[in-house]
């Protein structure tokens, strides 16, 4: 690996991954019944994740990317969107596609700016759910494993853009 080799412990292996991937896949599947979703990815963390969830879910379905610039801990800078999503969403299914909500800051205000644009419905899945972390009141409808406030990288998540293409997931030593 790299700089960060010695520096983190395993956390999720990839079998662990799969796992929570068909669990949501299984759960997001009942839910819609066969409806066609959207699926929105915000850049750049949960592009592994998006790209077995989309493999694995059995729905027809589209997807679609944004960027948004968020703030973090007391920093106090507004969200902004550095590139919007590219589809009209309006009277579609959306799904956000996260790969873990912290303060859920950033995904708050990407909810607000979606729903301005009348989906027929709009709901959040999550692989990693780190609830202790929250700053604002948002709930995900779809969680694959609630985990503790931990620093963790790989399978998309970085520290200091080191990291997202490692399979497996790891946390930072203290
Ligand atoms: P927040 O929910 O607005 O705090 O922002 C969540 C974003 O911060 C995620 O989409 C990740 O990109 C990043 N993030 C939060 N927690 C971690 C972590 O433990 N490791 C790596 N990135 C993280
Ligand atoms: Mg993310």
């Amino acid at each position: 690996m790299d700089r960060l080799k010695d520096a983190i412990v395993p956390y999720l292996t990839q079998k662990e991954i799969k796992e929570l991937i068909k669990k949501l896949a299984r759960q997001v599947e009942a839910d819609y019944k066969g409806k066609e979703i959207i699926l929105i990815c915000p850049l750049k963390g949960s592009i592994l994740f998006v790209a077995d969830f989309m493999r694995e879910l059995n729905l027809p379905q589209r997807v679609d990317f944004v960027k948004l610039a968020g703030s973090k801990g007391s920093s106090g800078a507004p969200v902004k969107i550095v590139k919007d999503i590219s589809m009209n969403i309006a009277g579609k299914h959306v799904l956000i596609i996260e790969e873990i909500i912290d303060e859920a800051k950033t995904l708050n205000f990407l909810k607000s700016r979606l729903m301005a644009a009348n989906p027929a419905s709009l709901k959040i899945v999550t692989l990693l759910d780190k609830p202790a972390r929250r700053v604002v009141n948002l709930k995900p409808d779809f969680i694959g494993k609630t985990i503790e406030d931990r620093f963790v990288v790989g399978y998309g998540l970085d520290e200091g853009e080191i990291g997202r293409n490692y399979p497996d997931i790891y946390y930072l030593k203290h």
